[in-house]
């Protein structure tokens, strides 16, 4: 079992990061770079995260992720939009809070462990999105309105 959180301790673990991330991503403007540093330091702040990651719109099949920078065991490396938890955030452009990841139509078991996720859209400044984040946990019902404002925030300032 790991740290349990109330919702305020949540939401002022996530006002660190968002500084944290602020302050170590600054001038540095390769994506890559700025997504791998992402994913570890959010990782690394929360029990509750298990995989956490990056699936990138691939240019070259538009309408595929494909796995980018992750923590955690080994991901799929394509989804297709609309399938999964991932591909229906990439699809409506909306975050995905999942309480249990068995009870989600077409839900892909990357890791049978993974039994709560959220998946929040990331666009860049001209509004196009260029990835989706997943966090998963293995435990149900880990995600809620803290992680949702706190992880939209920072991929909001992030690209
Ligand atoms: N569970 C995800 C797939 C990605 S992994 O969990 C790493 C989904 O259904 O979108």
């Amino acid at each position: 079992m790991y740290e349990v959180m109330t919702p305020e301790q949540k939401k002022s673990r996530y006002a660190e990061v968002t500084k944290e991330i602020a302050a170590v991503l600054d001038g540095e403007t390769n994506l890559t770079a700025r997504m791998a540093t992402i994913g570890n330091i959010l990782h690394h702040a929360f029990d509750h995260y298990f995989w956490t990651g990056f699936y990138l719109v691939d240019p070259e099949k538009p309408n595929e992720l494909v796995v980018g920078p992750y923590q955690g065991s080994m991901g799929c490396l394509r989804i297709p939009f609309g399938k999964g938890v991932c591909g229906a955030a990439a699809a409506s452009g909306e975050t995905q809070l999942v309480d249990d990841v068995n009870a989600f139509p077409d839900h892909i078991a990357c890791d049978a462990r993974s039994e709560s996720e959220i998946v929040v859209p990331v666009f860049n400044r001209a509004g196009d999105l260029i990835a989706v984040f997943d966090v998963d946990s293995d435990d149900k019902a880990q995600f809620d309105e803290a992680d949702r404002d706190g992880l939209e925030a920072i991929l909001k300032a992030s690209f």
